[in-house]
């Protein structure tokens, strides 16, 4: 009786073993190639994964809010170099935004980018904290009202935005 079931048992293994169930027989039978970009059938679905991947407005937004979060604890703790590299960074980040979303361009360039961004980034560059902190203040304010225009207002509802809407 206990043979038989040793048996069994030994026999369901065996079954296992060989069948597509299992782990290292089904990753070759059924598994897309982990080569996503080299193992693409041809050049245009290789672009078309890599557009994919790099994501929309979005994706900038999330860099652009990362950086602005860290120029500003930058400019509370007056590191000025930090915060404009920082400060740099977030243009480069919104305008290859722009680049993946031009629809987003005009309100980007009239609402940040043409004179608030340079003027903050030449009150950064002053030293002067005083004036940083003012000019940091105006580019949040310039954030939100990017938001109102493109029509996603509870963007400005967030604790990012409450949080630095002073200075200590
Ligand atoms: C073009 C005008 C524009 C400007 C300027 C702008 N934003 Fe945005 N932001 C948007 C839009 C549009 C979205 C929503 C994107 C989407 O739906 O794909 C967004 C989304 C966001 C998000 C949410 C991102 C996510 O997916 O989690 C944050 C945070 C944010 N913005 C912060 C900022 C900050 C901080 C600034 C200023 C330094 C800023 N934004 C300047 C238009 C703008």
């Amino acid at each position: 009786m206990r043979n038989a079931r040793r048996l069994l048992v030994a026999a369901a293994l065996l079954v296992g073993a060989f069948s597509p169930s299992f782990p290292g027989m089904a990753q070759e039978s059924t598994k897309a190639s982990e080569n996503w970009l080299l193992d693409a059938k041809d050049d245009t679905e290789r672009f078309r994964r890599v557009q994919q991947m790099f994501g929309g407005f979005s994706a900038a937004m999330l860099v652009v809010a990362e950086r602005y979060e860290r120029t500003y604890d930058a400019v509370a703790e007056g590191n000025h170099e930090l915060a404009s590299y920082h400060w740099k960074k977030i243009r480069e980040a919104m305008e290859l935004g722009t680049l993946r979303r031009p629809g987003r361009e005009a309100n980007a360039q009239a609402l940040f980018l043409k004179e608030t961004w340079g003027a903050t980034e030449k009150a950064i560059a002053s030293k002067d904290n005083a004036k940083a902190k003012e000019w940091l203040l105006a580019a949040r304010s310039a954030c939100m009202a990017c938001h109102m225009a493109e029509k996603v207002v509870f963007m400005n509802d967030q604790p990012l935005f409450r949080r630095t809407a002073t200075f200590p």
